[in-house]
């Protein structure tokens, strides 16, 4: 099997097309998590656009307490450390827009430099083929002085093969590499994915979600499908998604067995780990 080229920082450097993000990169062969780190170096008072790269992960951590699969030399993962300054009212926008904005920005990303079909599915699962080829993790924290920070963590599966996934993977994951048939340079992909990070951030700074959200929407492939969403507490709604909001929430139409047509209950979901039935 052709071999992934390394990670490496001036390549990384060469691709490089943002204001802030990425002009300071850590560049480790091996981390526990990279969400980890970034959150330790924004607690030390690390920089907005700060990002922590690792060629491995020995502890990953994915939505919902999962792990997050991390082998070395074939994949990406990365986590920016983000600071802004904005009032209440919009930080509470920001903070929900953040996870999704992000999905957004690394679909646009792998479209153009793994040239395949990226669909998300809320909040923010990138999906080829309705198999899962990235995630996003997104924590917040502050710093006595220099304030509040969001971290944002992102995963995405380049240039394994579908039997390098463990068994219980195997059926519902993927890599860029599976489902196109080339190979990669994830050094490229570093930089797009940083570029187009930046491109939905400024948009939302600049003109909150009236622009990120419809073309959220039109990304987004869980719009209309039915589901089964997984609360934080376990329990299970089923139903169809009817629309992402203007606060990007989904909105369900609940149904069970009880309910007519007539009484369907409407349901807000903030989080929630979708399946997409049919
Ligand atoms: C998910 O469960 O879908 C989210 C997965 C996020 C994984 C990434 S890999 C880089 C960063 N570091 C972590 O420990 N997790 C995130």
């Amino acid at each position: 099997m052709p071999r992934s080229s390394p990670l490496d920082l001036h390549a990384i450097q060469t691709y490089l097309t943002t204001q802030c993000l990425g002009r300071r990169v850590e560049l480790h062969e091996h981390l526990d998590s990279t969400n980890r780190t970034a959150v330790a170096l924004a607690q030390a008072g690390a920089e907005h656009g700060t990002l922590v790269l690792a060629d491995a992960q020995t502890a990953g951590r994915g939505r919902m307490a999962r792990p997050w699969f991390s082998p070395p030399g074939i994949n990406l993962y990365g986590s920016l450390i983000v600071r802004t300054t904005m009032s209440a009212a919009r930080t509470a926008e920001w903070l929900s827009w953040l996870p999704l904005m992000t999905a957004l920005g690394a679909a646009e990303a792998i479209e153009i430099v793994g040239s395949a079909r990226i669909a998300v599915k809320w909040p923010n699962d990138l999906l080829i083929n309705e198999r899962k080829v990235g995630g996003i993790l997104c924590e917040s924290g502050t710093s006595a002085g220099s304030g509040p920070f969001q971290i944002i963590g992102i995963g995405i599966n380049v240039n394994g093969a579908r039997n390098d996934f463990p068994e219980e993977l195997r059926e519902t994951a993927t890599t860029i590499r599976e489902e196109t048939g080339s190979l990669i340079d994830r050094n490229r992909l570093v930089g797009q994915v940083l570029h187009e990070l930046e491109c939905c951030l400024d948009e939302f700074l600049a003109r909150g979600s009236e622009r990120i959200a419809p073309a959220y929407r039109r990304r987004c492939a869980t719009i209309g499908k039915h589901v089964k969403a997984v609360l934080a507490d376990g329990k299970e709604c089923l139903g169809v998604a009817e629309a992402i909001e203007q606060d990007g929430s989904l909105t369900l139409l609940q149904q069970s067995r009880e309910n007519t047509k007539a009484a369907q209950a409407v349901r807000h979901l903030r989080a929630a780990d979708i399946v997409h039935l049919r």
